[in-house]
């Protein structure tokens, strides 16, 4: 495969600055040598900490989310030129947390995903369905919605800053994985999707990360499919223990 993995940990709303801080330069230290492309998502309040640690190392700095203006009277939200002023490299947007918890619609989020990458950003867009959705044969229709919607008006150019991470809702922070097989089913029609709005060469390139549950035990068999290339990883991107086999995964 000529794509290149990449191995993404979110930190979600975990971690105070000391705790932080240690687990980036932990993270420095044993990923030094990695292969693969690799991310770490901390909290707003963390990303000056983390940044000066991951400054110089092969860890890519992202944030959890951005405003969809670019500044103004919009209290308790935070500016894209904010994170760039922390050097933040990546934005994840279009989370299912973001999605269903605060109600974050294909709308707002193609609006940040549109405000992001033309302030020069990578954006890991987040897909995926609910139980419901699976239960009841809508996976294709909901991600497809979720992809086109999200990334409309994004142009071919800005494409190349785009990753794609598919997260079945059911299975975030459940302990429940889809089956590689599974999951390879939506990445390769997603893929699908790209090729029809881009063409062939772009759907090829494009990163698409699988999240969901991915532990030490399950990512070999994840990142062993053809359309996985990568991991966004939630639970088990907070201790060294967990990210490194997962970061390090042996194929
Ligand atoms: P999880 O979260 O690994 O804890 O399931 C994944 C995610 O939400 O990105």
């Amino acid at each position: 495969m000529s794509r290149n993995y990449y191995m993404a940990g979110n930190w979600k709303m975990h971690l105070t600055r000391t705790e932080a801080s240690q687990l980036a330069q932990d993270l420095v230290k044993q990923l030094g040598d990695g292969k693969h492309k690799y991310l770490i998502a901390p909290s707003f309040t963390l990303l000056e900490t983390v940044s000066a640690v991951v400054e110089n190392s092969n860890i890519r700095l992202g944030a959890q989310n951005c405003a969809p203006e670019e500044q103004g009277a919009h209290t308790g939200e935070v500016s894209v030129l904010q994170l760039k002023d922390l050097d933040v490299q990546t934005i994840i947007l279009g989370h299912s947390e973001r999605r269903h918890i605060y109600k974050e619609d294909d709308a707002l989020i193609n609006k940040k995903v549109k405000l992001a990458l033309k302030h020069g950003f990578e954006v890991i867009l987040c897909i995926g369905e609910l139980l419901e959705e699976r239960e009841t044969g809508k996976v294709e229709e909901v991600c497809e919605r979720q992809t086109v919607k999200g990334l409309e008006g994004v142009n071919a150019e800005d494409l190349h800053n785009v990753v794609i991470a598919y997260e079945p809702v059911w299975a975030i922070g459940t302990g429940k994985t889809a089956t590689p097989q599974d999951a390879e089913a939506v990445h390769a029609f997603v893929r699908k999707v790209i090729a029809r709005l881009y063409g062939e060469d772009a759907a090829s390139k494009i990163i698409i990360q699988y999240g969901g549950s991915v532990k030490p035990d399950n990512a070999a068999q994840l990142m062993a499919m053809e359309n996985i290339d990568g991991a966004l990883v939630g639970g088990a991107s907070l201790k060294t223990d967990t990210f490194i086999p997962i970061a390090k995964f042996k194929s």
